[in-house]
């Protein structure tokens, strides 16, 4: 899809923050913070596949469960087509839950192994409308058709089929309710390489037929220039890059996403910048002052250790936060 900034957005994230408050000691006597998010600011268009990468710990499945609501919010705000979900009362939350699904990475564990796959799609299905059986079941057997999940499979349990199955039945789980926005977090990542490509195809072809919207999660950057439109690259809790999947590939600007590009050797021949990603990735629970990339940049500057530098604007679709770009 091509980005149009006239474009409603559908999904809104603004200076959105995330703290948990964790326990220490043995009497849980000392408190301490954990900064999860801190400050991200971004949106999806309808129809588009916008990703999510980063290393591990830097906010993303924090990202999603905050945008789901499944997690309450230190401070900022997610507008859903327009709602604020913080501001909502329960019954327009559990209305906007039916829109909104998530896929999760593991299908070994996101699927309950005493239930038959049937009672595992006919779940949601049960708790959110008043169906008849033959309803349940049109819905079930045509869910299943479009997601490759076998109908005579319908009557196995999880451990019976492979990963890549498992994951057909993930998302047929997450579609059942016919939302407009789906999570994708790591969906591929537990999977052989072999199978990735197919489930992506699948994501893919049914983004087409039931005009989805997608946040998609991932740390493998090779993934995420398949599928998605626009990525935001986040590093200790922040965005510190957001661009077109075109913009990012062939012309990165923040030297974190540089070093992420330089790691994939697929994509290295695209002929960006090799940086190597060493130094100590700072703890979520005791930020650096500066920017949080200063412990490995290989560009650091005095500046950058004591002041947070400020988004540089590239074009309509490029951002980074780099000081590289605000000096004089
Ligand atoms: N419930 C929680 N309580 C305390 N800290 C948490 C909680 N959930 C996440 N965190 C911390 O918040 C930070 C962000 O975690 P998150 O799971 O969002 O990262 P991630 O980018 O999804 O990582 P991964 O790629 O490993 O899935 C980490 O430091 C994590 O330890
Ligand atoms: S602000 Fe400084 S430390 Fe941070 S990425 Fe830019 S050059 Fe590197
Ligand atoms: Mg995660």
């Amino acid at each position: 899809m091509i980005y149009n900034k006239t474009m409603e957005n559908f999904i809104e994230i603004k200076d959105l923050k995330k703290q948990f408050v964790t326990t220490k000691g043995f009497w849980g006597e000392k408190k301490e913070i954990v900064y999860a998010l801190n400050g991200i600011n971004f949106n999806i268009k309808k129809g588009e596949t916008f990703a999510l990468v980063g290393e591990s710990g830097c906010g993303k499945s924090t990202a999603a469960r905050c945008i789901l609501a499944l997690e309450n919010i230190t401070s900022g705000e997610v507008i859903f087509d327009g709602i604020n979900l913080a501001k909502s009362d329960r019954k327009t939350l559990k209305n906007l839950r039916k829109r909104m699904q998530i896929i999760f990475q593991n299908p070994y564990s996101s699927l309950n192994p005493r239930m038959k796959i049937y009672d595992i799609l006919a779940e949601p299905l049960k708790i959110n409308y008043k169906l008849s059986k033959e309803e349940i079941q049109n819905r079930i057997l045509e869910t299943a058709d479009m997601t490759g999940v076998s109908r005579d499979s319908l009557s196995r349990f999880p451990h019976e089929f492979s990963g890549g199955q498992r994951q057909r039945i993930g998302i047929a789980r997450a579609i059942i309710l016919k939302p407009d926005f789906i999570i994708a977090d790591e969906p591929v990542s537990a999977l052989d390489v072999s199978i990735q490509a197919q489930i992506l195809n699948l994501l893919k072809d049914l983004k087409k037929e039931l005009n989805l919207t997608y946040l998609f999660i991932s740390h493998d950057l090779s993934v995420v220039k398949y599928i998605s439109d626009r990525i935001g690259v986040m590093y200790l809790g922040e965005l510190v890059e957001t661009a077109t999947t075109q913009e990012l590939f062939t012309n990165p600007k923040h030297p974190y996403t540089k070093a992420l590009l330089g790691a994939v050797p697929k994509i290295q021949k695209d002929g960006v910048p090799k940086i190597l990603l060493s130094g100590d990735l700072p703890s979520p629970k005791n930020l650096p002052e500066g920017c949080k990339f200063a412990s490995r940049c290989p560009y650091v500057m005095e500046i950058c250790h004591t002041i947070n530098p400020d988004y540089s604007v590239f074009s309509e679709t490029q951002k980074a936060k780099c000081h590289l770009y605000t000096k004089d």
